[in-house]
């Protein structure tokens, strides 16, 4: 009886298989009730690293518009007699300021010109506000500045763009505004702030000088840069990790990033020399500073707007380990770890605390009044040792004991696996931190291999956050070609399958400015006016665009897929449609017919695809859509002839489950969507 059940199944299968096409057979199980995906499962890592924030996201057109760099007129050109002083500053933590004075000769003029980055970016029609502050001195009472737009290179008759005069009246330190609209369209423009004044008395005080667009995302006064910003929201992030990355923890201590600099009014917060002004000896950029414009509110605002969980980093009192030898004495003494710590609790209050505590009245003063939701905070960037355990438990202990309902991301250092990351995982596990950030680089065989990364890590204990990690390309391909973004597609099916382990992960780092930047691969590469989106910001997208709500097996020949016939594959549901959505990366350069079998009740489908032939092609700033995803609806009608295995699409089984057979691009990476 048995046996001839056995056979009956056998025989069942035979004309299953005699009537599919030869190729992988998928299998998925729907009904299952699955693991949870988490609504923070695919995010964005957000550093201030190749331009990212000053000179990008941050639309503030200035650099060095305090003069606070270590050469104050630093980015600017000056010309007749303008001084730098501090004396009587308007702004205690900016106290530079220039004097612009007359130089004897109406036709001689006096004034400043600043270049930005990389030269100013400006929109035709556009309308950019104009902001600095000023007194004059002397005594002529009033006088007069031009602040101008305008063309340096352009080999045209009239250099300027657009002016308009600005009356300084009196003594006291008092801010100006106008707005400016650009007839063209120009990468590389210029700022110009004459004194305009033929009295010989003349002589005007000025500091703070902005030019900022009208139109920034959602409208934000000190907003982002639109098209920038969209880029990331387009991403449908689920968390945002900020500020890095190796800006927390500064080349030193003093250089470290500091929240509390990055709140309360623009004018009066602190610059500071950022990290990656030491970045690596072969790309050199020796005036990156942070204005903090972009600061703590701005980002837990762009985290509201853009639907993100915020999950903050701060410094645990250790400066960048690469950076420094510990014989140097890097780190915070143990006796000034509280300051540290405390930084660490303020944030939390200026995120949650109400009005009424010292850093959520901040906050409320600065536009948010309610609490902005913080639900995260990590300990520490990439650290090591036991001068980091040492400092982190306290640390850990203390946010524990003040605010339990805070999940703590602790870390497994800067590799992707080894000695030290093993002890830390170590010590994680011990002290049950709620999340480990995990950091793997790594090149085209981590990637094409590993997708089974994490199918055996214990399943207690702390999750895991990927919170930095990128294909990088061997033999010095360090950009976003294709083929990388294909093996993280790939890799990522691993991720997925895992996301009862795996909570939270950012490809890393996000941004770069294609003059400035001192690390690649990226996500999102710009200049002064365009954008563009690399092949993995297109995995990315497709990852969390198809997130789906629960993850179900998907097996070939009873196992997960996992490196089966180059292929690696995930399934998830999504609850409020109903929908299965299959990603499958052929990461072979064959293509291969794949056979998935579906529930009965599919009626409708669409196949989105990521490709090149060419392995190594990329999108660039000229042509940002030489890879892009293309969706198609699935046809779902049955085969005419399903006997014949040559022909592609949809059969039914005998018992009713739906075979689709498709052909797999070679190197391909597709999302399918099955609607029922
Ligand atoms: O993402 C670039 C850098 O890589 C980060 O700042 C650091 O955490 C890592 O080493």
């Amino acid at each position: 009886m048995r046996k001839s059940l056995l056979t009956a199944a056998a025989l069942l299968a035979g004309v299953v298989a005699m009537s599919q096409p030869r190729g992988s057979r998928l299998v998925v199980d729907a009904d299952a009730a699955g693991i949870p995906i988490q609504p923070t499962m695919y995010g964005i890592f957000l550093e201030d690293i190749n331009f990212a924030a000053d000179g990008g996201l941050y639309a503030e057109k200035i650099a060095n518009r305090s003069f606070e760099y270590d050469n104050p007129l630093q980015d600017w050109k000056t010309f007749g007699k303008v001084e730098v002083l501090t004396e009587g500053a308007p702004f205690e933590r900016n106290p530079h300021y220039v004097r612009l004075r007359y130089q004897g000769h109406p036709a001689m003029l006096c004034g400043l010109q600043n270049d930005g980055w990389f030269g100013i970016g400006l929109e035709k029609d556009a309308e950019y506000r104009v902001s600095l502050w000023a007194r004059t001195v002397g005594k002529a009472k009033e006088s007069g500045l031009a602040a101008i737009l305008c063309d340096p290179s352009g080999n045209v008759e009239n250099q300027v763009l657009a002016m308009a005069p600005i009356e300084v009246k009196g003594s006291k330190w008092t801010k100006y505004e106008l707005v400016l609209t650009c007839p063209k369209t120009i990468a590389k423009a210029a700022f110009r702030l004459l004194l305009w004044d033929d009295n010989p008395e003349a002589a005007v005080d000025v500091e703070h000088i902005s030019l900022f667009p009208l139109d920034t995302f959602n409208g934000d006064e000190n907003g982002l840069r639109k098209d920038l910003a969209q880029a990331l929201a387009d991403l449908q992030p689920g968390i945002l990790r900020f500020p890095g990355g190796c800006i927390v923890e500064g080349t030193t201590l003093e250089n470290r990033y500091q929240w509390k600099n990055t709140v309360g009014p623009v004018e009066n917060r602190p610059i500071n020399i950022n990290r990656w002004n030491y970045g690596t000896f072969e790309r050199i950029f020796p005036d990156y500073y942070q204005s903090g414009g972009l600061g703590f509110y701005e980002y837990f605002r762009l985290a509201e707007e853009i639907g993100a969980e915020p999950v903050p980093i701060v410094s645990v009192g250790m400066a960048c380990q690469f950076q420094n030898d510990p014989a140097w004495e890097p780190n915070c003494k143990m006796e000034d770890l509280q300051t540290y710590i405390q930084d660490g609790l303020d944030l939390i209050e200026f995120a949650n605390g109400s009005p009424k505590t010292k850093w959520g009245k901040v906050r409320a003063q600065m536009g948010h009044p309610e609490p902005f939701g913080l639900k995260y905070l990590g300990i520490g960037n990439e650290q090591w040792g036991e001068a980091f355990m040492e400092r982190f438990v306290p640390f850990m202990e203390a946010v524990r004991a003040k605010y339990p309902e805070i999940k703590i991301v602790g870390t497994s250092g800067p590799y992707s696996g080894g000695e030290w990351f093993d002890d830390l995982w170590k010590e994680m596990r011990r002290l049950n931190v709620d999340l480990v950030d995990e950091h793997y680089y790594s090149w085209e065989g981590f990637y094409e291999k590993r997708a089974d990364r994490y199918d055996n890590y214990p399943r207690t204990g702390p999750k895991v956050f990927a919170g930095e990690y990128a294909c990088h390309g061997s033999d010095g391909h360090k950009f976003n070609h294709f083929n990388a973004a294909l093996l993280e597609a790939s890799f990522m099916t691993g991720l997925e399958r895992n996301a009862d382990i795996v909570i939270m992960s950012s490809y890393a780092p996000t941004f770069a400015h294609i003059d400035g930047w001192q690390w690649r691969p990226d996500l999102i590469w710009f200049d002064n006016l365009r954008v563009m989106r690399s092949c993995s910001y297109y995995v990315q997208q497709l990852y969390a665009a198809n997130k789906g709500d629960r993850v179900v097996p998907l097996t070939m020949d009873g196992k997960p897929v996992v490196n089966a016939n180059n292929l690696n594959a995930s399934a998830a549901i999504d609850d409020k449609t109903g929908d299965i959505i299959i990603k499958i990366a052929n990461v072979s350069p064959y293509s291969q017919v794949v056979n998935f079998e579906l529930p009965s009740n599919v009626t409708a489908g669409t196949r989105t695809t990521l490709h090149s032939d060419n392995a190594m092609a990329e999108n660039t700033l000229d042509a940002p859509e030489t890879v892009i995803p293309q969706s198609v609806e699935i046809d779902m009608k049955p085969v005419p002839d399903p006997k014949n295995e040559w022909i592609m699409g949809v059969r039914k089984t005998d018992d009713g489950k739906i075979i689709l057979s498709e052909r797999l691009g070679a190197r391909t990476f597709a999302v399918y969507r099955f609607h029922r």
